[in-house]
């Protein structure tokens, strides 16, 4: 039996990588975020890593034809029986038609889509106080700290901010996100398979919410489930 495919969609900062560690971490499936296989591309200096800079310190779209490469070659590693979780794909029409062809070929289908939003501040506060580990741990200066300040928990390591994170470029992909990836809503809603989900919430309450969304369990009373 071929596993779920669930799409975390939404605006920059609004909590797509939080959770979809939280959703695949329990449950052992995978969790594809198109941003983290760019920075780690970045940070082997392949050639696809050399090419996706330019596009994302200055808040752009890296190209469809890149990134649907990218993601089919990597579903070629992953078994089918594996529930997927992608993060931050598809994210333009293209991309998502790319995907259904490349799930049908499969087999599989995307089972669940969960829009989450917050408002504009909000995204860009939470941006603002992101810092990352090597590891690919997130923390938030003012909502999730480490225990000791600039310091991974977990490695000891030094906290770093994405290089992406500056004010004039986090417009940028603020603007982005609403001309070229915000259609996908209604390309969505059109197959029945968007929930949308309030990302203003605590980041326990929200995963529950995505959890009862996708079917794992029941929404908890009073969850930030919308439709
Ligand atoms: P990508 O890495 O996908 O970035 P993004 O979509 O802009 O999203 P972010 O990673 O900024 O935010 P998030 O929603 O994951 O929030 P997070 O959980 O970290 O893409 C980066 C770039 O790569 C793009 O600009 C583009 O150039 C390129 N790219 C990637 N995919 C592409 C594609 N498909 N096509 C073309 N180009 C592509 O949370 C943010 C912060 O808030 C964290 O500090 C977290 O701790 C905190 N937080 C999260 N939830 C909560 C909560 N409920 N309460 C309080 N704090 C919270």
């Amino acid at each position: 039996m071929s596993g779920k495919v669930v799409v975390l969609l939404g605006p920059p900062g609004v909590g797509k990588g939080t959770q979809g560690v939280r959703l695949s971490r329990d449950r052992s499936w995978a969790h594809v975020s198109t941003g983290d296989l760019l920075r780690a591309a970045r940070k082997a200096g392949t050639e696809l890593g050399r090419r996706a800079r330019a596009y994302m310190d200055r808040g752009r779209l890296v190209p469809d034809d890149v990134i649907v490469g990218l993601v089919r070659e990597h579903l070629r590693t992953l078994p089918a029986e594996q529930g997927v979780v992608f993060d931050g794909f598809p994210r333009t029409v293209v991309q998502a038609e790319a995907l259904e062809a490349v799930l049908t070929d499969a087999g599989r289908q995307v089972d669940r889509v969960v829009l989450l939003d917050a408002d504009a501040e909000l995204l860009v506060k939470r941006i603002a106080g992101r810092r990352s580990s090597p590891n690919g741990r997130v923390y938030n200066v003012y909502f999730d700290p480490p225990k000791a300040e600039g310091v991974c928990d977990e490695t000891g390591e030094p906290l770093v901010h994405r290089p992406d994170d500056l004010p004039a470029t986090v417009r940028a992909r603020l603007d982005v996100y609403h001309e070229v990836t915000a259609p996908l809503v209604g390309f969505y809603e059109g197959r029945g398979v968007l929930t949308r989900v309030n990302g203003e919430g605590e980041m326990t309450e929200i995963q529950q919410a995505i959890a009862g969304a996708v079917g794992l369990s029941q929404a908890v009373a009073g969850s930030p489930v919308l439709a």
